[in-house]
């Protein structure tokens, strides 16, 4: 696993933005084939995104040949709703890019199927040639996706019920009244997730120190979904100086290092 510390989330969310946009480019340059993108939602990547989107205006960076997967959804809510994931993903990225609409998936929440959807689901990742790389955030309590605390490592998409905890974190969206807040999600499982050939986790503030601890210095284990990725070979956390503030002091230094001595 490899953490990039950066001094704030500005500083952190630029990094990514260039690093997924120059997987795009090389994976570009290299076959016709699309470039198979995971993304997410929440507060985290915004400025990510909001860099992504400055690159296609600027004509630095296209979507034409991505294919995109999100991974949640929560269930029952309207997809018109605005705190539905699909407003999310249309307000913050979609419709600022050239990404072709037909390329865009995002779980159907309103299934009347919902465990059809969830199958249909990893079968069109599995049709789309597997994922590139999968952009996520990550939940106060070490959650990946909605993969809540003990939530098996080898999960795959389905549907999840939400810890009171959770709920409580996002009631922020919905006028602070948990109860509106949907009890159930589909989501991606753990092991969606790392069948990525790649993995980049956003994590910024010191709210997410404690989920940063244990997935990074703890045993991998399901009490800490994002711990999952201790056994991915190319996975990547981009955090600032605040999500660290747990750290011991020789992990923080020897992540330093690792970066430092390969910048050179
Ligand atoms: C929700 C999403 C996760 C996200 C998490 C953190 O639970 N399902 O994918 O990582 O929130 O959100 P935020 O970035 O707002 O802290």
């Amino acid at each position: 696993m490899k953490v990039i510390i950066r001094n704030n989330s500005a500083e952190g969310s630029l990094w990514a933005a260039h690093y997924i946009a120059g997987k795009i480019r090389e994976k570009a340059a290299r076959t016709s084939e699309p470039f198979v993108l995971g993304l997410c939602t929440g507060s985290t990547p915004i400025e990510t995104y909001a860099e992504l989107i400055r690159m296609v205006k600027a004509g630095e960076l296209s979507f034409k040949n991505v294919i995109s997967f999100n991974m949640d959804e929560y269930v029952g809510l309207p997809e018109s709703h605005p705190e539905s994931y699909h407003s999310f993903m249309h307000r913050y990225l979609f419709d600022h890019i050239d990404e072709p609409a037909e390329n865009i998936h995002i779980l159907n929440g309103n299934a009347e199927d919902t465990e059809a959807e969830c199958a249909a689901y990893e079968e069109a990742i599995v049709k789309a040639g597997g994922f590139d790389l999968f952009l996520g955030g990550v939940g106060e309590d070490g959650h990946i996706a909605f993969n809540e605390p003990f939530s098996s490592l080898e999960s795959r998409t389905r549907v999840v019920t939400l810890t009171q905890d959770t709920r409580e974190v996002n009631a922020r969206f919905f006028d602070g009244d948990f109860n509106q807040v949907p009890k159930q999600a589909l989501t991606v499982g753990v092991a969606t997730v790392l069948s990525s050939k790649e993995v980049v986790i956003l994590a910024f503030g010191s709210k997410k120190a404690r989920a940063l601890k244990d997935a990074i210095e703890g045993p991998m284990s399901h009490y800490c979904t994002l711990s999952g990725l201790q056994g991915h070979p190319a996975g990547t956390i981009v955090c600032d100086e605040n999500s660290v503030g747990e750290l011991k002091v020789n992990s923080y230094r020897y992540f330093k290092a690792v970066e430092e001595a390969e910048s050179k």
